[in-house]
């Protein structure tokens, strides 16, 4: 793989890729090695994935990742658990036959095998029960392994929010909740984008998880952390200093967004000749060139309203949406920005930063409406 590639990923950044996160990190792994169960939020392609991977790297604590995006009814939770726990019982497993055999009595109830694979012999098991039970027995057979194996585990359920948008969530959270609390060395990271679906279902007193773990929020890359850290992969790619403007522009265009920092990066380090403001600028142009089919489909997503309040808060931030100068300029009621502006907030098109301005969460999107913004060409539906 290309050097930039490495340093830049488009998928998920663990070792040299990884920067800062050094309080989460932190915080990840105490919990991890304390079985403390937590609830990680944070808006698309902000780094969940990364953290968690390069923390799972750190501790080494035998893990599985369940996607839980694809989830449409609850056997295709109890087999994406049964397959990882499955998976789990292997790794963890001793190396020898006697001793494999050992295992099998912690997991009796499913009736296990050992079958021969081209691995050496590998573990297979089969519930019959309602899905909810399975999922139940599985996950505190898993732990119970886990202790009398004296080892540690670490089950990600990552977009866990799909799980509370199926038929039978209720009965699926609860059985989750039931193997969670009981559990002493199998320990839980329930991670997704959607803030909405995941604090009804941690925050809510009528929902089985309510309060069975702590949260941790994921933000931005500090401006100044990420800006050192660009400084020194200059100095390094190039051979010599960079003009701190230069690395003012980069995370004043990707806002600090590392899935874009990493996009615009990869171009800039694949040049011979080291960046200047006004390549960083054309690159970047070029970039949201390309983006632009997936910016215009996301935008004809949403309503005329949505759509016109985005624009003008990607053309200049807003504090006060609802006064008098901003319901003029888009021409929309109070009342309906009140509406529209909760739903670009719910959906992640907009955040409110520390200061209380009304921003553009993803950048690509921010440069694309910045630039072609008069109002109304958004009025189309
Ligand atoms: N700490 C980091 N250092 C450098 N790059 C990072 C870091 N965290 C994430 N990235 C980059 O940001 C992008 C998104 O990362 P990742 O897939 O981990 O986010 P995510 O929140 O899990 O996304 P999704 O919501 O799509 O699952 C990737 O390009 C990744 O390389
Ligand atoms: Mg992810």
């Amino acid at each position: 793989m290309r050097v930039d590639a490495q340093l830049f990923p488009q998928g998920h950044a663990v070792g040299i890729a990884f920067c800062d996160r050094v309080i989460e990190r932190k915080k990840l792994k105490v919990r991890f090695l304390n079985n403390e169960h937590t609830v990680l939020v944070a808006p698309r392609r902000y780094g969940k994935s990364s953290l968690i991977k390069q923390v799972l790297l750190d501790t080494k604590i035998p893990n599985t990742v369940i996607d839980l995006l694809p989830a449409t009814n609850a056997f295709f939770v109890y087999r994406a658990i049964k397959t990882s726990v499955v998976s789990l019982l292997n790794e963890l497993a001793p190396k020898t036959k006697p001793l494999r055999q050992k295992l099998l009595q912690f997991i009796q109830r499913f009736h296990p095998k050992l079958t021969l694979h081209l691995l050496g012999q590998q573990l297979e098991i089969a519930t019959n029960q309602m899905p909810e039970s399975s999922i139940i027995e599985l996950l505190i057979s898993l732990d119970t392994a886990a202790n009398n194996l004296g080892k540690k585990v670490v089950i990600c359920l990552d977009e866990f929010q799909q799980v509370g948008l199926l038929k039978n969530y209720h009965s699926i959270e609860a059985a989750i909740r039931h193997a969670a609390e009981r559990s002493t060395r199998v320990t839980y990271v329930f991670s997704g984008s959607n803030r909405h679906l995941l604090s009804q279902m941690f925050h809510s007193k009528s929902r089985p998880l309510y309060h069975l773990c702590d949260l941790l929020r994921l933000d931005r890359i500090e401006s100044t952390i990420y800006a050192d850290i660009l400084v020194s992969r200059v100095k390094k790619r190039w051979k010599s200093a960079v003009d701190k403007q230069v690395i003012s522009e980069i995370l004043s265009l990707t806002k600090c967004h590392a899935y874009y920092v990493n996009a615009l990066c990869r171009s800039l380090w694949k040049e011979t000749k080291k960046p200047t403001r006004l390549s960083v600028q054309k690159t970047w142009l070029d970039y949201i060139e390309m983006q632009k089919p997936w910016i215009t489909d996301d935008l004809s997503r949403l309503s005329a309203n949505q759509r016109n309040i985005l624009a003008a808060i990607a053309y200049s931030e807003v504090s006060e949406p609802y006064s008098q100068e901003f319901t003029e300029k888009v021409k929309i009621s109070a009342s309906s920005i009140k509406k529209s502006l909760g739903v670009l907030l719910r959906d992640d098109h907009v955040y409110q930063d520390q200061t209380g301005f009304y921003r553009v969460l993803d950048p690509a999107l921010e440069t694309y409406l910045h630039a072609i913004c008069h109002f109304d060409f958004l009025e189309y539906d």
